[in-house]
């Protein structure tokens, strides 16, 4: 199997490589004077299986991908398997309004079109992996997050809303610590409103975890609430760090003691890797692998 890396995903495509011992494909990857991306596979894949490792976010990557898809299909690859570490669009699952695009949808399907085979991590809701019409897997990072936060101590697992409360379940196991959840509502896109309510967390090293940190709100708000509570320290650990609209900032303000988040999205926050998860789930689908 050949591994081509797109541009929004190369730390996760060269830490698969090492996991798989799996060659890394050249590519030429450019944008001409309008912007327009480029991309040209200099290896030969003819009959080959072809991983193609790129996040769909933001738009522009998107595109990346399905450029990567058209080169890799039309040098003649086997098997293509696609391996988006973070799925953009993916929030938008359904209608929510009449009139309304169904987001993950539209995209699934159109990455679908020239894959055999998708991987994702940690998507918002599980049954968008559906929405793919070809088969497609997700695997998660929880267990990597946890292993990270042990190591730091962390004694008391937050979720900042019921949809995160199974992931902080999850983690809470795994480092053997208390957990709970909080109530959140959100206003509109930027605005949040946590429901105050009595957590066991005084003088405890506690972390929030999400699936993602987007405009720093909803960690900002829980940060808050448990400083007010009398823990010692506040970190906030996500899987996917968009970090959108001064978050960092926003969570500084509020005292936060550590961001904590994958490399779905490279960022200065990317401490530890999606590529372990990832490998597993490969391994699980496609025994023949390993070598
Ligand atoms: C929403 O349900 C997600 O799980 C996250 O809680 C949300 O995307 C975080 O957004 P923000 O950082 O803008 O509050």
């Amino acid at each position: 199997m050949y591994i081509l890396g797109g541009t929004s995903a190369k730390n996760v495509a060269e830490n698969l490589a090492k996991r798989l011992r799996q060659p890394l494909l050249h590519a030429i990857y450019k944008r001409f004077p309008d912007d327009e991306f480029y991309v040209r596979v200099l290896d030969n894949i003819a009959g080959e299986d072809v991983l193609i490792v790129q996040t769909a976010y933001p738009d522009q990557k998107i595109v990346e991908l399905l450029l990567m898809q058209d080169a890799v299909h039309g040098a003649g690859a086997k098997k293509i398997t696609i391996v988006l570490p973070y799925f953009g669009y993916s929030r938008q699952d359904k209608k929510f309004e009449d009139g309304e695009a169904i987001s993950a949808q539209t995209i699934a399907q159109h990455i679908s079109l020239r894959a055999d085979c998708v991987i994702t991590v940690d998507p918002h809701k599980e049954h968008i992996v559906k929405f793919f019409t070809v088969p497609a897997y997700s695997c998660s990072a929880v267990s990597t997050i946890a292993r990270y936060l042990k190591e730091k101590h962390v004694d008391f697992i937050l979720a900042p809303d019921e949809g995160a409360r199974e992931r902080a379940k999850q983690a809470a196991a795994l480092i053997d610590c208390e957990y709970d959840y909080l109530e959140k509502t959100r206003i509109d896109g930027t605005t949040v409103k946590i429901t105050p309510k009595q957590l066991d967390a005084r003088g405890k090293h506690v972390a929030i975890i999400d699936d993602i940190i987007s405009t720093g709100s909803t960690m900002s708000n829980s940060i808050k609430e448990l400083k007010k509570q009398g823990a010692k320290s506040v970190s906030v650990a996500c899987t996917h760090g968009l970090f959108i609209g001064g978050a960092k900032e926003k969570l500084l303000a509020a005292d936060c003691d550590e961001i904590i988040s994958t490399d779905t999205i490279e960022t200065e926050f990317s401490k530890v890797s999606v590529a372990e998860c990832i490998a597993e789930t490969l391994l699980k689908t496609a025994p023949h692998i390993k070598n």
